[in-house]
């Protein structure tokens, strides 16, 4: 209970976050260097001969800016953003309602692409192809099917989660990107930016110790700036130096290179429990009491990508620099098993 209402918190203070520090327009948004070029070149086309743009579909982990990417477009574009997300359209009359209400050239932005259902899809295929909407009135004999056509709108969806879009709904969008983790340099541009809308004095020593350990993620990279300031606001420091840093982000038990206690918690199961792999993500999940969707979307893409560990056909394995990391003996076996 305590860690849901916790959980609940963060959500709330990160929503705020979320909010106040996005960049609003595309030259603010910092990283991301090809799919800033690219959808600069696309909404340049678009905007030249006075057509909406085609539909965008943005993956990759939480917190790296697919929310912020959809506004930028749509401000960018001169349009209306509408929002919803998967799980919000039930049923094929809820995106009929969505769709009939939208305005020549809008963006519809759906969250969470990947947990729309099949029914909806179903619907929304035409709707993005032919922008017309093919609805069925009545019932049995009685049956009238009915086609409404629709204003050229543009759908921007994000997921964490691509490999669950089915291929003939991935096949209708015209710009898809994966954003990826953020280069430390880019994050610390990032918490420069932040620190200066939330007027927080910070050494350039100290924002780049912080963005080492932000798990190259923007969004983490904002929450450790703040708590950080708490910390100095309460030790009745002026100026954030390295020190503040390294005390905070002790107490908030992030280790040095960035990973919090949910990436060791699969680490160290990993190692100590089931000697390196290859084991399943559900027995990890389990073993650590957390839900395999956690583990699977916030921890592992990070994991992976600071090369701790691997994907193998037989399960996940721990690598070596993981080992090393948590000062233990690589074992043998393993070794052995790469060659
Ligand atoms: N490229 C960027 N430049 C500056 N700030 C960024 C950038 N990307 C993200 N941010 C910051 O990180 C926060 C989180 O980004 P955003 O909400 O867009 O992530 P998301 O990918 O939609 O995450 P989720 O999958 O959880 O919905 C934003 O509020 C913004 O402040
Ligand atoms: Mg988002």
């Amino acid at each position: 209970m305590e860690k849901k209402v916790a959980f609940k918190q963060q959500k709330t203070e990160d929503e705020f976050l979320d909010r106040t520090l996005r960049p609003r327009v595309l030259s603010e948004y910092i990283g991301q260097e090809k799919i800033r070029k690219s959808l600069k070149i696309f909404m340049q086309a678009a905007l030249e001969r006075k057509e909406s743009l085609e539909h965008v579909l943005l993956h990759g982990s939480p917190g790296l800016g697919k929310t912020t990417l959809s506004y930028i477009i749509a401000q960018e574009m001169g349009v209306k953003i509408k929002v919803t997300s998967g799980p919000a359209i039930e049923r094929a009359g809820d995106l009929a309602a969505i769709l009939t209400n939208l305005q020549e050239g809008d963006v519809l932005f759906i969250d969470e692409m990947h947990r729309l259902n099949k029914a909806v899809e179903e619907v929304l295929y035409p709707a993005l192809e032919e922008y017309v909407l093919d609805l069925v009135i009545g019932k049995g004999p009685m049956a009238q099917s009915v086609r409404i056509n629709l204003p050229r709108f543009t759908l921007i969806g994000a997921t964490t989660r691509v490999s669950r879009i089915s291929s003939p709904l991935r096949d209708r969008f015209g710009m898809v990107y994966c954003l990826n983790f953020y280069e430390n340099e880019d994050i610390g541009k990032i918490i420069e930016r932040s620190a200066k809308i939330l007027d927080i004095q910070i050494e350039e020593e100290a924002i780049a110790e912080l963005a080492k350990r932000a798990r190259r993620t923007p969004r983490v990279a904002n929450r450790l700036l703040k708590r950080v300031r708490d910390y100095a606001q309460v030790k009745k420091s002026e100026i954030i130096n390295k020190k503040l840093i390294a005390e905070t982000l002790n107490l908030l038990e992030i280790d040095e290179i960035g990973l919090d206690n949910l990436d060791k918690k699969v680490m160290e199961v990993m190692i100590k429990k089931f000697k390196g792999g290859p084991v399943g993500l559900s027995t990890i999940a389990a073993a650590i009491s957390e839900e395999q969707d956690t583990v699977e979307e916030v921890s592992e893409p990070f994991l992976i990508q600071i090369g701790f560990l691997s994907r193998t056909p037989k399960g996940r394995v721990a690598t070596e620099s993981a080992y090393q990391h948590f000062n233990c003996q690589y074992p043998k076996k393993l070794q052995k098993s790469l060659l």
